[in-house]
C-alpha cells in the first residue's frame, strides 16, 4: 500500500515537472532574458535542475540611465530611494541640499537615488538626463512613467539594490514631498553601532482593505483584487527595510500579479514572504505643520514642497544646541 502511495506521488511529481518543462521550453523567446533564477525541486530523492518557471509579472525593463558603480565595494549603511517625476527639479534639488545630502553623516556612507521612469516628452527625458550627468543620483529605466506605474519604479528600486548595491544595510524608499528627519532615522532607528537586521521592514502600517469608489485616487477594480482586506502594509510616504528585503520583494514580485498601489503591492509582496511590517508612530502620513520640537521627534513628515523643505531644514540646522 505505502509503495502504491509513494509511486503513485513520484509519478505525480515527473508530469508536474515534465509539464514546467515543457512550459519552459514553449515559452516566446522574448522571456529568455527574464530568468528568475533557478528552481530546483528535491523530492523523494528525484531532482529536477535549472527548471525555470514563466513569471507572471516579468520586469522586462532596461536601465536607460544607471548608477551601477554609486554603491562602491562595501556597501552603504542606508540607500535612499526616492520615487519622483520628470518635472520635479526643485524637489530633487531641494532634498540634495537639505536631508538627502549624502555627506550630510561623516563616517556613515549614504546614498540617495532618485526613480523615474520614461517621459513621452523627449526634452523632459534630455533635461533628466543632463541633471543625471551633473548629480548622478539618478536612475532610469523604460516604462512609462505616470501614476499607475508607480509601483514598477518601486520594483525598479528593489532590483537596483538587489544588483548593484546588495551590501548596503538598509534601505528607504520614500516619495520627493516628504521631509526625513535623518538623525533619529539613523541613530534612534537604524542604529549604525548594532547588528544589521534581517527581513526587517518598517513604517507607518496601515490595515486597511481596497477602496471601491471609482472617484478615489486609491481606487482598487474588484476583478483586480477581489479580497475585501489588504494585508498590513506600510504607506508609500516613507518605509525603512533591511537589505534583505529589497532582493526578496523584487523576486517575489515576478510571481505576483502587478497592482498599481505601490505600498499595498509591497504588502502583498511581504505576505507571500511571511514578513511582518512593524508600526513606528515616526513616520507621518499626513501633513503636520512645523515647530521645532514637534520635528525633531518625528522621522517623515508628509507634503512638504521644496521652499518648505529647506525652511525647515535651515532651522532644525541652525537651532541643534536648543533643547525643546
Ligand atoms: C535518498 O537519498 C539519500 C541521500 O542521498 C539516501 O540516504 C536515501 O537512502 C535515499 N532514499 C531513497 C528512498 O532512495
Ligand atoms: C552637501 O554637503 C556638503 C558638505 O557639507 C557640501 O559641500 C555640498 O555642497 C552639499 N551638497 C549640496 C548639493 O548641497
Ligand atoms: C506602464 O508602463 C508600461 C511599460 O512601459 C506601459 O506599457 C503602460 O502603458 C504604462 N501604464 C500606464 C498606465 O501608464
Amino acid at each position: 500500500m505505502a509503495s502504491k502511495v509513494s509511486c503513485l506521488y513520484i509519478l505525480t511529481v515527473v508530469c508536474w515537472a515534465s509539464a514546467l518543462w515543457y512550459l519552459s521550453v514553449t515559452r516566446p523567446t522574448s522571456y529568455s532574458s527574464h530568468r528568475v533564477g533557478d528552481v530546483t525541486i528535491v523530492q523523494k530523492n528525484v531532482t529536477f535542475g535549472n527548471i525555470r518557471t514563466r513569471p507572471i509579472n516579468p520586469h522586462s525593463f532596461e536601465f536607460v540611465i544607471n548608477e551601477p558603480e554609486k554603491c562602491g565595494k562595501d556597501g552603504p549603511f542606508l540607500v535612499i530611494l526616492i520615487s519622483t517625476t520628470h518635472k520635479e527639479f526643485d524637489a530633487r534639488q531641494a532634498i540634495r541640499e537639505t536631508w538627502g545630502n549624502e555627506s550630510n553623516f561623516k563616517g556613515i556612507k549614504i546614498v540617495t537615488l532618485f526613480l523615474l521612469g520614461k517621459n513621452s516628452d523627449p526634452v523632459l527625458n534630455q533635461m533628466v538626463e543632463q541633471e543625471s550627468q551633473i548629480f548622478h543620483d539618478i536612475v532610469v529605466e523604460d516604462f512609462i512613467d505616470s501614476y499607475h506605474n508607480l509601483t514598477l519604479k518601486t520594483l525598479m528600486g528593489m532590483r537596483w539594490v538587489a544588483t548593484f548595491c546588495s551590501k548596503a544595510k538598509y534601505i528607504m524608499k520614500t516619495d520627493s514631498d516628504i521631509f526625513v528627519n535623518m538623525d533619529n532615522l539613523i541613530y534612534k532607528l537604524l542604529k549604525p553601532t548594532t547588528k544589521p537586521r534581517r527581513r526587517y521592514f518598517t513604517g507607518y502600517v496601515i490595515n486597511g482593505g481596497p477602496i471601491r469608489d471609482v472617484r478615489s485616487k486609491w481606487y482598487m477594480p474588484r476583478d483586480l483584487y477581489p479580497e475585501s482586506n489588504y494585508p498590513p502594509f506600510c504607506s508609500g510616504t516613507g518605509y525603512i527595510f533591511s537589505a534583505d528585503v529589497a532582493e526578496l520583494i523584487y523576486k517575489t514580485s515576478l510571481h505576483t500579479r502587478l497592482l498599481h498601489l505601490e505600498d499595498v503591492y509591497v504588502g502583498l509582496c511581504l505576505r507571500k514572504l511571511g514578513i511582518h511590517p512593524f508600526q513606528n508612530s515616526g513616520f507621518n502620513h499626513w501633513k503636520m505643520a512645523y515647530s521645532l520640537c514637534r520635528y525633531r521627534r518625528v522621522i517623515t513628515v508628509h507634503q512638504i514642497g521644496p521652499e518648505e523643505m529647506h525652511r525647515i531644514w535651515n532651522d532644525m540646522s541652525s537651532k541643534k544646541h536648543l533643547r525643546c
